[in-house]
């Protein structure tokens, strides 16, 4: 039985195609799955010590979510932690249910202690692999877990249904309290400590100290499938990904599918996420295969994490022979800064592209086109204090345009649906640089002070919108990871140097871009977007590495209404958290 579509507007034909046919309940189109999560203190023992964190219902990493295409989600959420709270779940397009969406004071206030909000969404036309994480401070560094929508029963993948699926979140993990390294970053103007070591699936792996026992182990047999649902929850760092001895072949990103194509070494930004085919070897083989996880960064040494983790593959063998003389083999990843390679794998991604999953990417001329430029710069120092920014009188900053966002003291979707945005926010967000410079040419020494504000971009509804996003090399050139909320998009474009008006556009490609929700603007390069903005509210974009989010690298989109009822963005829910 395959899934066949009808019109929503008729409920009535679906009362009488259900009495014609004889439905299985699980190919009923929508069913509503309630999930209750306690944000609550845990203690977790990791690098030869314990500490505390906030998880969701005491595990870390947070429960897993698996789902279907058309469910409603209704997650309860109540807060048992002293820090305010919120979830987002990453990637989810929430159309018309922007209250659901989560980033503090962009579509909520944030939970208090004690109280309770109920996130419900529903998920239209999406299945692949998602996570949710916390959106407020850098409490995501813990509250974090996959959420994998299937597709529809009786919907295949476009690819042999694979023999298990395994989900490997990768993360990233400090000794120190979380809040305390970005409070006293902010504090102090300077960079953040960086983590003592990454995670997957919550583990650490036998590469850092008392953590042998603490091992992510793949068991696999030989002559199958496996798909490896890869998500890159990590606070700040891409990361390289490679399994030793066995080819990966990718078929989806960030919830999409793609031409399929083969890689031994998987690139993966923060907010990113793939799904990857690994076939298991013919024969059961005399050694064990390790998995490891480590960063691409063009930061200098000391600016990044550069330890690396490791997960295990291991066969398992019919004599039950002991794994542990078996001979270990390891992955070869690429230098810390191989910006050739970021390049390579980008340049492979395409849509899939196919009748039954086509790449609806807005063509023609758009109607909005925006040049954004973005960056590392400062802010001055608050008067009569030192900082320990580049110089003593600035802090590091990041922004946009040259504004570094503002976090307002309400949230920005209820100051609008109750047009109350006097004092809150203004929509002069600037659609191109108000001083235009050489974005990538030889490291300026000017151009790093930065302006800030709370200023949105409106777009009417179903407006077509291009964006260029420009990297720019002011104290260092870096690759930002920018994630849109709401939305999908298409990555039209890319290169790097200065983006040409004149001449890059031709190359646009607007046949089979690759269409995801988090794109790697590149280190001194740039790339092109397109969203059809078919989705009212306000939708935050910004850089997915959390020490440029809390600098700013981030704006808000305003998407009005349309003029029909199902373009509108309903009343927000009763219980939705006061400020
Ligand atoms: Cu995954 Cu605004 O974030």
């Amino acid at each position: 039985m395959t899934s066949f579509l009808l019109p929503p507007s008729l409920p009535f034909l679906i009362i009488s195609y259900s009495m014609l046919i004889v439905v299985p309940s699980t190919t009923v189109a929508k069913q509503i799955k309630h999930f209750e999560f306690n944000v609550q203190m845990t203690n977790v023992a990791r690098l030869c010590s314990t500490k505390s964190i906030v998880t969701v219902n005491g595990q870390f990493p947070g429960p897993e979510l698996i789902v279907r295409e058309s469910d409603q989600l209704i997650v309860k959420v109540t807060n048992h932690v002293p820090y305010n709270i919120t979830l987002h779940w990453h990637g989810i397009r929430q159309l018309r249910s922007g209250w659901a969406d989560g980033p503090a004071y962009v579509t909520q206030c944030p939970i208090q202690t004690g109280q309770t909000y109920v996130y419900n969404f529903t998920l239209i036309g999406q299945r692949g692999t998602f996570f949710w994480h916390a959106h407020i401070s850098w409490l995501r560094a813990t509250v974090y877990g996959p959420l994998i929508i299937l597709p529809k029963i009786g919907v295949p993948y476009p690819f042999p249904e694979p023999y298990k699926e395994v989900p490997i979140i990768l993360g990233e993990w400090w000794k120190a309290d979380i809040e305390a390294v970005i409070s006293q970053a902010l504090q102090t103007g300077g960079g953040p400590n960086v983590s003592d070591a990454y995670t997957i699936n919550g583990l650490l792996g036998p590469l850092y100290d008392c953590s042998t026992q603490d091992i992510f182990k793949l068991k696999v047999e030989a002559r199958k499938t496996y798909m490896l649902r890869l998500i890159n929850a990590a606070v700040n760092e891409e990361l390289f990904f490679s399994v030793a001895d066995h080819n990966l072949t990718v078929v989806d990103v960030d919830g999409v599918y793609v031409k399929p194509f083969d890689a031994d070494i998987i690139l993966i930004s923060p907010g990113q996420t793939s799904n990857l085919l690994l076939r298991t070897k013919r024969s059961y083989p005399n050694a064990a295969f390790l998995m490891e996880a480590r960063p691409y960064s063009t930061g200098l040494p000391g600016t990044y994490d550069n330890t690396t983790v490791a997960g295990v593959l291991e066969y398992e063998s019919r004599t039950a022979a002991s794994h542990k003389a078996l001979p270990l083999r390891a992955p070869t990843l690429p230098a810390f800064n191989d910006t050739s390679f970021a390049a390579n794998f980008a340049g492979k991604l395409r849509s899939l592209a196919t009748r039954r999953f086509p790449a609806r990417v807005p063509r023609g001329d758009p109607d909005r086109r925006f040049f954004f430029t973005v960056g590392i710069g400062t802010l001055p120092c608050p008067a009569n204090s030192t900082c320990q920014g580049p110089t003593n009188d600035t802090m590091f900053a990041a922004a946009i345009n040259n504004v570094s966002f503002v976090t307002p003291a309400t949230a920005l979707l209820q100051a609008h649906y109750f047009g109350r945005s006097r004092g809150v926010y203004t929509q002069d967000f600037p659609a191109f640089p108000e001083a235009p410079f050489d974005y990538t040419g030889a490291p300026p020494t000017t151009n790093a002070a930065l302006g800030s504000g709370t200023r949105l971009a409106a777009l009417p509804f179903n407006t077509k919108v291009e964006v260029v996003l420009q990297g720019t090399n002011i104290l260092g050139a870096e690759s930002h990871p920018l994630h849109l909320h709401g939305f999908n998009f298409f990555v039209i474009g890319r290169g790097s140097g200065n983006f040409d008006p004149a001449n890059d556009p031709a190359s646009f490609n607007l046949v089979d871009p690759v269409e995801r929700n988090t794109v790697a603007v590149p280190a001194a390069g740039w790339v092109a977007i397109r969203f059809l903005a078919d989705n009212p509210g306000v939708w935050l974009m910004h850089c997915h590495i959390e020490a440029h989010l809390s600098w700013g690298l981030k704006m808000a989109w305003l998407v009005q209404d349309g003029t029909l009822p199902k373009q509108k963005l309903p009343p927000p829910p009763s219980d939705l958290p006061k400020c």
